[in-house]
């Protein structure tokens, strides 16, 4: 007799520039997997764990500079800690996983806009998660104009990084692009400029063929 086969869950992660729209989209992705009768686990990067809540507060609100690799290697200890405590016990009971920013982040802010190595960048999320990689990786597309417009209309204090000249969020688009170009299997690259409920129905169908 075959062993039963694990139950296997899904991991979605979403990326973008600062004011793409991921967390509308996040939020509509978790309510239609939920309406198809699957758990659901809505998380973030970073912060999506106590620990990481702490490590959030040092990355964004530091007021004053962080040294580059210091700032890579927060990164990394926060997601070494939310993928071995959350996401992965989330994926082996078979649950769908929802998160906004994983290693692809840290590629294109602390390795592209910092100006690391972003092959040594990745290397040390893979280390720190033991090459944990998402199924799909949504990729909300903006120009950094429009998402500058929509964060300032949002009223919000910028964080560290939301405070990073136009030059830095163009380099981070880019490497984000640049990321997808590398592994078209795992991203879905959307117009994030496009309305939400557009976007919702695309990444809905991507999902959708992964999860059946
Ligand atoms: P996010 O939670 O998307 O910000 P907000 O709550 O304002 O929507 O992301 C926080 C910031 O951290 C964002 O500017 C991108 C940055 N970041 C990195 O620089 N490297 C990383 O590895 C991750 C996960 C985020």
């Amino acid at each position: 007799m075959t062993p039963e086969a694990a139950p296997r869950g899904l991991w979605v992660t979403f990326e973008g520039g600062d004011g793409a729209g991921k967390t509308t989209q996040a939020a509509l992705l978790e309510e239609w997997v939920s309406d198809q009768g699957r758990t659901v686990v809505r998380t973030r990067e970073p912060g999506g764990t106590e620990v990481g809540v702490l490590i959030r507060d040092i990355v964004l609100h530091h007021r004053g500079d962080i040294a580059p690799r210091a700032e890579a290697l927060l990164y990394a200890a926060d997601r070494a800690h939310h993928v071995a405590t959350l996401v992965r016990p989330a994926l082996e009971r078979g649950d769908v996983v929802i998160q906004d920013r994983y290693l692809d982040s840290s590629v294109a802010y602390q390795g592209a806009g910092r100006v690391l190595d972003a092959a040594q960048v990745r290397d040390l999320s893979l280390w720190a998660t033991e090459g944990a990689l998402p199924d799909v990786t949504v990729l909300l597309d903006l120009d950094p104009a429009s998402a500058r417009a929509r964060l300032d209309a949002d009223d919000k204090p910028f964080d560290r990084l939301e405070s990073e000249k136009a030059e830095f969020h163009e380099r981070v688009r880019e490497a984000f692009l640049a990321l997808a170009r590398a592994e078209p299997d795992r991203f879905v690259v959307l117009d994030a400029s496009l309305p939400a409920d557009e976007l919702a129905a695309a990444v809905r169908e991507r999902v959708a063929a992964v999860l059946a």
